[in-house]
């Protein structure tokens, strides 16, 4: 039985929300290692375009178990709204979405304190989502944070609104902003508190059990490797460890019990906020890219910033994830392109780099250095098998292949499900086909 890690190779928005949604049905259980709901991962429902924020990528099928583990960033009102969201569209929520009581919660104070160090960064700034992430997880590490399981015990919990009320209200009165009064928070917080409490549970000893009972479960990403805060663009990054260790650090699962990293790879690259991004094209390009790829962040609606495929930057990925698996997703915006670039090395200060350099003091001069390769100016959009792949397009993909030295083994074609190639003989070992099949109409 597989347990398999689904993240994304890029700088987020890769797609992962809707290879998730399709490799749902191979697995019992989905579950968010970290982040919050700074993530907005585009799956479709009944024809209908839904972004996730907090939950996970298989909630609109039947029957699976939706986890939040640990590792994640907790905005309690939005995780709420997100619940009725879905209920209102008449999915069923139940017994089917677990939080882990270890997960920390975002507070009000966070947003507010985001804000400000986002302002003083002046052009500096990161062009976080402004979600309160990056603080929460600041809170954290400093082993001041209030976490979810706080909010089972109303006495703990309003002794840890004010000692870190009273902490936030000196710097905010820095910052020139209103203090805040610790008993309104305690009781907006005590309000969630009555109807989170159903869903929360020790997410590790959940899935050790249920690793035990042979189920299936599916780690979804959020963001992606070059924004982990190990590994990506240092500081130009979120605040979690969106690579491969983050699944079993934000679940409590070991790396024993998982056995595969699936990379999610768009056929170009996108970013949103700021950070060096060596192969960004700008002008009439760069537009095109945005309106055939819809690239309009989920999040916040920013316009993504759109460049060519870094093959340095995914080969990067591969290596920190352990990935030797990709789904390509988005070819279809490429189908109108004579040619085709791909980045193969960057050039800096003369030399030839093939190993990406995170620093963005180093990216910002890299010079990328491309092959060309013929576009197959035709249709992609929507092909469903692999017989209708034209030969140009399946050259670009093994050009691809060697260059990050990873296997493409499933190729979207589309927003929806169907819209979906797995290629043949190359991941029967962690999926079952029959069971995805069984849920396309
Ligand atoms: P995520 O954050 O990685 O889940 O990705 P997002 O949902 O933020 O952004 C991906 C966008 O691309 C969404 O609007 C998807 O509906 C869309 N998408 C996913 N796969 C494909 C594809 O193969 N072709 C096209 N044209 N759009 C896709
Ligand atoms: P999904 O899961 C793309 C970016 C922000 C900013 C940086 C830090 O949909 O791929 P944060 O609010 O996390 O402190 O912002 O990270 N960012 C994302 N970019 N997709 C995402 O999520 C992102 N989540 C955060 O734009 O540059
Ligand atoms: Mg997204």
């Amino acid at each position: 039985m597989a347990n398999v890690i689904v993240l994304g190779t890029q700088w987020g928005d890769e797609g992962k929300g809707k290879i998730v949604d399709f490799l749902t049905p191979s697995f019992d259980v989905i579950v968010r290692y970290q982040g919050g709901h700074n993530a907005g991962h585009t799956v479709y429902f009944k024809g209908k375009k839904l972004v996730l924020h907090l939950i996970p990528s298989g909630i609109l099928h039947a029957n699976k178990l939706c986890v939040l583990g640990n590792g994640i960033a907790l905005n309690p009102k939005a995780f709420l709204e997100e619940i009725s969201c879905l209920r209102s569209l008449g999915l069923k929520i139940d017994n089917n979405i677990v939080l882990s009581r270890q997960a920390h919660l975002i507070m009000p104070y966070h947003e507010l304190l985001e804000r400000w160090t986002e302002e003083k960064r002046g052009e500096k700034k990161i062009g976080t989502t402004c979600r309160g992430i990056g603080p929460a997880y600041e809170d954290k590490a400093a082993r001041i944070g209030i976490r979810v399981g706080d909010l089972l015990d109303l006495k703990v919990l309003r002794e840890k609104i004010e000692e870190n009320v009273a902490w936030k209200n000196e710097w905010l009165k820095l910052a020139s902003y209103s203090e805040l009064k610790a008993e309104e928070i305690f009781r907006e917080y005590a309000g969630y508190a009555e109807q989170i409490a159903p869903y929360i549970q020790d997410v590790s000893t959940l899935l050790a059990k249920l690793i035990k009972e042979k189920k299936r479960i599916l780690f979804e990403g959020a963001q992606g490797t070059l924004l982990d805060i190990d590994h990506g663009t240092y500081p130009y990054v979120t605040s979690s460890n969106s690579s491969a260790g983050g699944a079993c650090t934000g679940t409590g699962v070991g790396p024993t019990k998982i056995n595969a990293v699936l990379g999610v790879a768009k056929a170009y690259i996108t970013r949103v906020g700021g950070g060096p991004m060596p192969t960004e094209i700008g002008g009439n390009i760069g537009r095109l890219f945005q309106e055939r790829g819809d690239e309009f962040g989920a999040t916040t609606g920013r316009p993504r910033r759109c460049g060519w495929f870094d093959a340095v930057a995914v080969a990067y990925a591969c290596r920190v994830n352990g990935i030797d698996r990709i789904a390509l997703t988005k070819p279809d915006v490429l189908d109108v392109f004579d040619e085709i670039k791909v980045c193969v090395s960057y050039r800096y200060r003369g030399e030839l780099i093939k190993d990406f350099p995170p620093e963005p003091w180093i990216l910002e001069k890299v010079e990328p250095e491309y092959r060309i390769l013929k576009g197959w100016k035709t249709n992609l959009h929507g092909l469903r098998d692999y017989s209708q792949l034209p030969p140009a397009f399946l050259d670009y993909v093994h050009f691809l292949e060697e260059a990050i030295e990873a296997q493409v083994v499933i190729i979207s074609t589309g927003m929806e499900r169907e819209e979906t190639i797995i290629l043949e003989g190359k991941i029967d070992d962690l999926i079952d086909q029959k069971a995805i099949k069984s849920e396309i109409i």
